[in-house]
């Protein structure tokens, strides 16, 4: 692939998770990905050395040679890793945008939070798309990851996940995670749900939810159950949004 490519709009995402990075190229026109993702291993320890030559790894394996956007799952701003809530602390103060261009030839390298990638793919191609207005979506997960977007424009770095209810923070009550350590019901563990979404539409008053991570594959179980005021849709792209939304920030601009 080359650069010429990505004009043609085109675009290369890498999804950094807990257990795999993956990558893939991205129609930017549909938000489908043109041909088949590569998926390896997160090293172990999950470096910013050794997940910048994985990512290598998987973009030469395609033999892209053009920008690119990867997730992260943290904070960043202008590059640089400010949070590291699940992740290995090395990576606080790291210039991820750096080392991973490093491993590739100098190329552009843009790294923004992961909850935004996958709020910016959602909100254009998937779950989001017919609606206006204000979005936010929130990931549940290992944590909980959040994206607001406003007609269009993603507001960066939100972390919602990390504002306090009831005396405790939003993720450490409401990530899948905790369900499943706690070996809680879908009915016991959307009690918790609905108490952070009705602290965040309590300030911020969305248009719309987005119910995003791993747990949105089993929305039937537990979307229906919630009791907040303002409507929540499953994700809909689930195993591709983060690469997607990767490869738009790429091409346009999005983080700060
Ligand atoms: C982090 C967020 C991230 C989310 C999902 C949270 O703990 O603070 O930045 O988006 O986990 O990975």
């Amino acid at each position: 692939m080359s650069s010429t490519d990505s004009a043609q709009r085109r675009g290369f995402g890498i999804d950094v998770g807990g257990s795999g990075i993956k990558g893939g190229i991205v129609d930017l026109d549909t938000g489908a990905l043109i041909g088949d993702r590569i998926k390896l291993l997160t090293p172990q320890p999950a470096t910013p050395k050794a997940v910048a030559k994985t990512i290598a790894e998987v973009v030469n394996g395609f033999g892209w040679t053009g920008p690119l956007g990867v997730t992260y799952p943290g904070v960043v701003t202008h590059g640089v890793v400010q949070t590291a809530a699940n992740v290995d602390k090395a990576w606080i103060g790291t210039n991820a945008r750096d080392v991973i261009s490093s491993e590739l030839n100098g190329q552009d390298v843009t790294v923004l939070n992961d909850a935004d990638a996958a709020g910016l793919a959602e909100e254009r191609y998937g779950a989001g798309k017919d609606n206006s207005g204000l979005v936010i979506l929130l990931t549940f997960g290992t944590g909980i990851g959040s994206a607001v977007i406003h007609n269009g424009t993603l507001i960066p770095n939100t972390e919602l996940g990390h504002v306090e209810v009831g005396g405790k923070e939003a993720e450490h009550r409401a990530a899948s995670s905790v369900k499943e350590r706690r070996g809680w019901s879908y009915e016991k563990w959307t009690k918790q749900v609905t108490k952070v979404l009705i602290a965040i539409e309590n300030v911020m008053w969305p248009d719309l939810f987005i119910a995003g991570g791993g747990i949105s594959r089993k929305a039937d179980k537990w979307v229906p159950l919630l009791e907040n005021r303002i409507p929540v849709v499953p994700a809909a792209l689930l195993n591709t949004a983060g690469i997607v939304g990767a490869a738009m920030a790429s091409a346009t601009d999005v983080t700060h």
